[in-house]
């Protein structure tokens, strides 16, 4: 699926969180409890420098609980790591974040060593809800402060608790297709950027597999199992009436729905992955990644030779 979505300011966001990183004791990266994996930005491990990471898998209200606590074992399992499930009725979130912070990195605390933590995320992952939460009785003090760009906010969560927050970036190149699919269909991916159709299709290929009497029951379908994708989709945008020209389906609408259906929770509790799935779906992302490498190396040496830049291998065997 191509999508293009690494617009100018996640470059900046990415040089701000470069530069903050040097000053952090704990990462906090917000996940998305649907898609934990590929929810999580590859770019930040690079740039976060193996600190101590808090991993928060948001919005668990919407996940399967299941598979939620297999990423939180997954996670748990990691040096350096922490992982815990959050969502937004949760009343008091900070106190849990605060402790776990303190755990990753025992040596911070009080007024000399305040602890520093920055919290990254993908856009609509849930951060501006979360920090309006963490804010809500402590007056979010940003600031006109040195080496606190625009880019960032300074939050203090308590007197010797400082969270530095960073606008929501993806990254520029997906090696895991799965990921680009459950990206668009969480909403994290502006609707320009992908194929309705296509993500819907590859959504209730998944759906229909792992959660079969959810399907059903939402949409009052029977036989969900044995449905193409095809069918699968034409048979919802039908029960809901997603109907142009005489009886023929609008499959745009139906693909919207099925979206819409799922973001909002409506279909129930549904997990896109699990840590095992998606080992698999990186390993073969990885392959043909460097497959794609392999033919481009071939295609740019081709070039070179062809306008005699470099000269032509000689081939023949040696005697
Ligand atoms: P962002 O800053 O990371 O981009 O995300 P933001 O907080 O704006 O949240 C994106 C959407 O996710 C919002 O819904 C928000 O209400 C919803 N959300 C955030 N946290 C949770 C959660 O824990 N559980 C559930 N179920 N939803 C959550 P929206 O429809 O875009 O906006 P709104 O009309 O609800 O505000």
């Amino acid at each position: 699926m191509a999508i293009q979505w690494f617009p100018g300011h996640m470059h900046l966001t990415q040089k701000a969180i470069a530069e903050r990183i040097k000053n952090i004791d704990v990462v906090i990266e917000l996940l998305d409890a649907r898609l934990p994996a590929s929810s999580a930005n590859p770019m930040l491990a690079e740039l976060t420098q193996g600190k101590p990471t808090l991993k928060v898998l948001n919005k668990q209200d919407l996940a399967d609980p299941e598979c939620t606590a297999q990423w939180l074992a997954h996670y748990n399992s990691q040096g350096g790591t922490q992982a815990m499930g959050l969502d937004a009725s949760m009343a008091a979130p900070a106190k849990a974040l605060i402790k776990a912070c303190f755990e990753l990195a025992p040596n911070r605390g009080g007024m000399v060593k305040p602890m520093r933590v920055l919290i990254c995320g993908i856009p609509n992952v849930g951060k501006s809800t979360l920090i309006n939460t963490l804010t809500a009785k402590r007056a979010a003090k940003t600031g006109d402060e040195a080496g606190v760009t625009k880019l960032e906010q300074r939050i203090s969560l308590a007197d010797d608790f400082y969270l530095y927050d960073t606008p929501g970036m993806l990254w520029p190149r997906i090696i895991v297709a799965k990921s680009g699919y459950n990206l668009a269909a969480s909403g994290a991916v502006g609707r320009n950027a992908f194929d309705e159709q296509e993500v819907a299709l590859e959504l209730l290929d998944y759906l229909k597999t792992h959660y079969p009497a959810l399907l059903a029951a939402r949409f009052k379908l029977t036989g969900v199992a044995d449905m193409t994708d095809e069918l699968l989709l034409e048979t919802i945008g039908r029960q809901r009436g997603a109907l142009q020209g005489g009886k023929k389906v609008n499959l745009q609408k139906a693909a919207e729905i099925a979206i819409y259906d799922f973001r909002s929770g409506v279909i129930g509790r549904m997990t896109l992955e699990t840590p095992e799935e998606f080992a698999q779906w990186l390993a073969l992302g990885n392959t043909l990644d460097a497959q794609r490498q392999v033919k481009k190396d071939a295609i740019e040496l081709d070039r070179k030779i062809r306008f005699k830049k470099i000269p032509r291998p000689d081939l023949r065997p040696s005697r």
